[in-house]
């Protein structure tokens, strides 16, 4: 029987960091993962976000918006492109060599790093002495691995909707939704959250019509709600999406050619009829097949795998992290926890500030945060201060031809400190970065108004608005 310091269960971007910084750290470490490939033929690491997730999203949005700025804003830089054509297979054929490159380079990293990668279904099977044994199950063919420590980091699969099941042919989760060859004309969206929006924006921009139901009375509660009406302004009014909100679904029928919904919607029911219908209601932890409940691993209420600040569970020397355990279910998230997890075996004392965690959501204009929102802040009785910007003015913005949107800084009353960066606009999913090294490092919004931006980016707009703080904008 093989024996290591840590095995990880699943090779998400929570497994298999944790597998890589764990086999820096000296540990002898073996990661056991059961995905495969689109074609279902190979194993495929990376988990959700390599695969199903995060990346294949980002590529069909880049390429959608390519096809909408060709069609509608070439022209305003003179160029004429003629009738242009799209291709959806084409575009998925991209998409899917994006996920083969960077799922394969997740192989090459564990040889380099001289981690075990094992395939199969790992589950916990009980102790021996001071060693856990994990059972690796391939399709059928069994083995045992043994291991001083255990690190789960199983992710999580779509919440599914009780009343319709997911075939991903008309009804469709994540994975369907980004495997679709053809555009459908009418696409219905459950859920307007992060996936929602984006891929809701990637088929609308391909000329589906898109509707989204939500079922919150709040377009994204999430959200700084200055900066989510802005959002909803320019997807309902400029974009074409229709979303209805507050709306109680209470039929799904699926039908060979197409799906129908009845939902009420503000003391109205409606029926609306789509070709193809994304169900995107949230995701739940994966803990299936763990044999959880047999070796006493304790999960709380909501099915999440129980676990301290520090991502320990009741067990001894077994670990949860990303996605299977509270918290924001995101891929940057999931990393941290897993180098965290790592370095604390070792004996380090790594630092991870769940108020720092960066949020965006990749529609355009992009979307995205870190600290805390207005909302939150009264909510809290917190006294605070606050600066807006926007990039209407901005020159890189205006040579990029997407001069819109809002950067606004929270910061307290009192002591300046910032307490929170909302913004929406172009690309600032990389603008976000600065906002999250100021709450790291505690920093004032004098701070930023002090730092020198170049010229012209973006930035500039978060330097006015920190400036705006303190009411002296210099193009306010
Ligand atoms: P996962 O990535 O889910 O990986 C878990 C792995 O464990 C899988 O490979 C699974 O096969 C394996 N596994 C499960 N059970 C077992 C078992 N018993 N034995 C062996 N292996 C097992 N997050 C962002 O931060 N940014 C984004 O832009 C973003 N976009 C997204 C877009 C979509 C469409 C979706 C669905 C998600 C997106 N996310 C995004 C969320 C992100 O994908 C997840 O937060 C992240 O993948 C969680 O990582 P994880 O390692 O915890 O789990
Ligand atoms: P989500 O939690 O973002 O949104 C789900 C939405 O569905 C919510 O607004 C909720 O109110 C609504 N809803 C729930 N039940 C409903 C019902 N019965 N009828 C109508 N609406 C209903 O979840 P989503 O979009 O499925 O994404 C899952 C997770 O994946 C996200 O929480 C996020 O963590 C991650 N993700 C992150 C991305 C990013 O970081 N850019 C992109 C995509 C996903």
């Amino acid at each position: 029987m093989s024996q290591f310091d840590v095995v990880v269960i699943g090779a998400g971007p929570g497994g298999y960091i944790a597998a890589i910084r764990a086999a820096q750290l000296g540990f002898k470490t073996v990661c056991i993962d059961a995905g495969v490939n689109k074609a279902g033929d190979a194993p495929a690491l990376g988990g959700t976000c390599l695969n199903v997730g995060c990346i294949p999203s980002k590529a069909l949005l880049q390429s959608s918006e390519h096809f909408h700025a060709a069609q509608h804003d070439f022209a305003e830089h003179g160029i004429t492109v003629g009738s242009v054509k799209f291709n959806a297979a084409k575009m998925i054929e991209r998409k899917d060599a994006i996920v083969t490159k960077l799922t394969g380079g997740i192989k090459f990293l564990f040889q380099k790093n001289k981690v075990e990668s094992l395939f199969g279904k790992g589950s916990l099977k009980g102790r021996n002495g001071d060693l856990w044994q994990v059972e690796v199950d391939d399709k059928g063919n069994k083995s045992v691995v043994e291991a001083k420590h255990v690190i789960i980091a199983t992710g999580s699969v779509p919440r599914p909707l009780p009343l319709i099941d997911i075939d991903n042919v008309n009804v469709l989760d994540n994975e369907g939704a980004l495997n679709l060859t053809a555009v459908p004309k009418k696409l219905g969206v459950i859920g307007s959250g992060v996936i929602g929006l984006e891929m809701g924006s990637v088929w609308n921009r391909l000329g589906s019509e898109v509707t989204i139901l939500e079922a919150l009375p709040t377009f994204l509660a999430a959200a700084d709600q200055q900066i989510a009406k802005e959002a909803f302004k320019v997807f309902t009014k400029e974009q074409g999406l229709a979303i209805e909100l507050g709306v109680k679904i209470n039929e799904i029928k699926s039908t060979k050619k197409n799906v129908s919904v009845s939902y009420e919607v503000g003391g109205e029911t409606k029926t609306e009829t789509f070709d193809k219908l994304i169900v995107s209601i949230g995701r739940i932890p994966n803990t299936e097949g763990l044999n959880a409940e047999a070796v006493g691993l304790e999960k709380d209420e909501r099915g999440f795998i129980k676990v301290d600040d520090e991502c320990r569970t009741n067990l001894p020397n077994v670990w949860a992290i990303g996605d299977v355990v509270r918290g924001p279910m995101l891929a940057h998230k999931a990393s941290d926890e897993g180098v965290a997890v790592a370095e604390r075996i070792a004996g380090q004392k790594p630092h991870l500030d769940f108020n720092n965690i960066p949020f965006v959501i990749y529609t355009d204009p992009e979307i995205a945060w870190v600290g805390k929102t207005e909302e939150q802040l009264k909510a809290e009785g917190v006294e605070y201060k606050k600066g807006t910007s926007g990039f209407a003015a901005n020159g890189r913005a205006l040579g990029l031809g997407k001069a819109k949107g809002t950067v606004k800084v929270l910061a307290c009353a009192k002591t300046d400190r910032i307490l929170g960066i909302h913004m929406i606009g172009p690309i600032v999913s990389e603008l976000v970065a600065e906002g999250v090294m100021s709450l790291e490092f505690s920093a004032s919004s004098e701070d930023i108004a002090r730092i020198v931006h170049a010229h012209p980016t973006l930035s500039e707009v978060l330097h006015e608005a920190a400036l705006a703080v303190d009411k002296r904008a210099l193009h306010g």
